[in-house]
Order: structure tokens, then C-alpha cells, then sequence
């Protein structure tokens, strides 16, 4: 299989600036190296274009919507491009409202070849709030709802439903920051949360068990994975980081076992901030992570 990377330098969805040094910063921890060095083929696709960020307050609820959409079809794009070529994109953002794009192609393309997709959310947040409910207006805390047809309406239907994916195929995991909002958001959606005390509780094996146990030669997994799931103590270079995030040695397993599965398809590394970074730690440790759910073992050659 053929890895191609894709960046998509935005932090449109933020309030923090500085995620869009992200696929940069990525690149330069040497991500396709690594890749090629297990094996892969790799094909750095650039950068995407896209319009600046104007810094504007937040408009009935949602700040740069017309920014968010337009980075968005640029994704979906590149997404559904490399997917009809059978390579596996990994979108490097940028900020985690590009998951919208990315997992909107991914669902079509798993309509299309009748494929079961499933979506792993590591995250700090579940990122479910809407403009009537968030408190920040900030979209990166929104492609959920988006993805699960709750969005405005220029986000939604791009995978040929209204709903790209439902919310029985999305698992989340690492969560200790929901709004107040939000936890209703989840109950009524019937979301499965893997939140920090029940990794505390279960541990990152029986929790990552549980989330993978459906999954045959017919599903796609796509990962979606925020840095800010990480501790900020090993992972320092995002915009929203929470304390209490999962160890390294947990989030090599939760990496690991998706691995084995053999069915990772898709994959979005977003949030990482260089301009809050320490010598580029995070981007560091993402490629680690990357490694990992492409199947570098410590044994296995
Ligand atoms: N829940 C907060 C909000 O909606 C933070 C969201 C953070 N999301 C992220 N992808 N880092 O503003
Ligand atoms: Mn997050
Ligand atoms: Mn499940
Ligand atoms: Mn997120």
C-alpha cells in the first residue's frame, strides 16, 4: 500500500493560532522517512491551498465558516482522490475541523465499496458542539455533530448522506473535556465515550479490545487522532491540552492494536501547535505514534 500525505495548513477552526505549522512541522520529524523506512511507499502530496486566517470573532455561532468550508472541499478532495487510487491518505493538519472533509470522502468511498467504516476519535474532547451550544464557536470543537448531519448546511451531505457516518461506527477515546452542552449532545446521540476513567478503570487493553471487537475484512478503519489526547507533559504543542491524558506506554497500545487488525485505512493527525511546541516534541511523538498504526513492533521485524 501507498501512504500519501497530505497537509492542509490551517487553525481556521481555532482561536489558538499556530496549528498550521502542523504538516511542517510533521515533515520535518521526518514522518515519510519513517514510513518508507517500514516499508511503505510514500508520496508527500504538498500542501492544499486555501484562504487565510482572518482572526474574526464568531458570526451566529461558528467563527470562519466560509474559511472552514472552503479548507474543507480542498480536503475532501485530496481524500477522495487518494482513496479512488486504493492509497491510504493521511491528512496532516492543521486544525481538527478538517476531519469534516477527510471523513466525509472516507464514507463515500466506503459506500462505494460497500465497506463497514469505523472511526476512532483520539481526543481529549469529543468535539460535538454545534453554534447553537459551543461556548467558543471555534468549528474544531464541532466536525462531529457535522459528520452525524448536525452542522450548517454548507458541512453537511458532502458523502452522499446527510449523515456521513452514525454514531454507532465512532468511538472515542482519551476524553476528560466535555462541555456542559456537549454531555447532553452525547446521551441524545447515543455516542460511545472511552473517557479517561474508564481507561483508568479497564485499562487501555480491555478499552481498545471493546472498541475493535466488530471489526472484520470488511471494515475500514479510519483513525482521527487530535495530539491534545496526549498528557501536555509529553505533548505540549497544542492549542486546547488538558491534563490527565493517557501515557505513552497506553497510547503505543491503543496504536499498536489498532495495527494488528490490519484494516487502517485513512488517518488525520491534527492539532499539533509548533508556535507552543518544545523543540518539536509533539510532532516527534506523533510520528512515533504513526509508526505504531502502521505496524512497527518492537520485536517483529
Ligand atoms: N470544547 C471546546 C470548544 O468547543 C474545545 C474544543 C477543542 N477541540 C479540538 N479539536 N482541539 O471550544
Ligand atoms: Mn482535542
Ligand atoms: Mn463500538
Ligand atoms: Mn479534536
Amino acid at each position: 500500500k501507498c501512504i500519501s500525505l497530505i497537509g492542509a495548513p490551517t487553525d481556521v477552526g481555532a482561536s489558538v493560532r499556530g496549528a498550521g505549522m502542523g504538516p511542517d512541522a510533521l515533515r520535518v520529524a521526518g514522518v515519510a522517512e519513517a514510513l518508507r523506512g517500514h516499508g511503505y511507499d510514500v508520496i508527500d502530496r504538498g500542501n492544499l491551498a486555501g484562504p487565510p486566517n482572518p482572526w474574526q470573532q464568531p458570526q451566529q455561532g461558528l467563527r470562519h465558516l466560509p474559511e472552514v468550508v472552503a479548507w474543507n472541499r480542498a480536503v475532501f478532495e485530496a481524500v477522495a482522490t487518494s482513496l479512488a487510487l486504493d492509497q491510504v491518505p493521511l491528512l496532516m493538519g492543521g486544525d481538527h475541523c478538517l476531519a469534516i472533509g477527510s471523513i466525509s470522502a472516507v464514507a463515500r468511498q466506503c459506500r462505494q465499496e460497500r465497506k463497514n467504516l469505523r472511526v476512532v476519535w483520539l481526543d481529549a474532547h469529543t468535539d460535538v458542539n454545534t453554534a447553537a451550544i459551543s461556548p467558543s464557536g471555534n468549528m474544531h470543537g464541532m466536525p462531529v455533530s457535522c459528520l452525524l448531519g448536525h452542522g450548517p448546511e454548507d458541512l453537511v451531505g458532502w458523502s452522499g448522506e446527510r449523515a456521513a457516518i452514525v454514531a454507532d461506527a465512532l468511538d472515542f477515546i482519551g476524553i476528560r473535556s466535555v462541555d456542559a452542552d456537549e454531555k447532553l449532545a452525547i446521551r441524545q446521540l447515543g455516542l460511545q465515550v472511552f473517557d479517561m476513567r474508564h481507561i483508568d478503570e479497564h485499562g487501555m487493553r480491555n478499552t481498545m479490545t471493546e472498541v475493535l471487537q466488530d471489526v472484520d475484512e470488511d471494515t475500514h478503519i479510519h483513525v482521527s487522532f487530535d495530539l491534545d489526547c496526549l498528557d501536555p507533559l509529553d505533548a505540549p504543542g497544542v492549542g486546547t491540552g488538558v491534563r490527565g491524558g493517557p501515557t505513552y506506554r497506553e497510547m503505543q497500545l491503543c496504536m499498536e492494536m489498532i495495527a494488528d487488525t490490519g484494516r487502517l485505512g485513512s488517518l488525520d493527525v491534527v492539532e499539533i501547535n509548533p508556535a507552543l511546541d518544545v523543540r518539536n516534541r509533539t510532532a516527534e511523538l506523533a510520528v512515533e505514534f504513526i509508526q505504531s498504526l502502521f505496524g512497527a513492533s518492537t520485536l517483529a521485524r
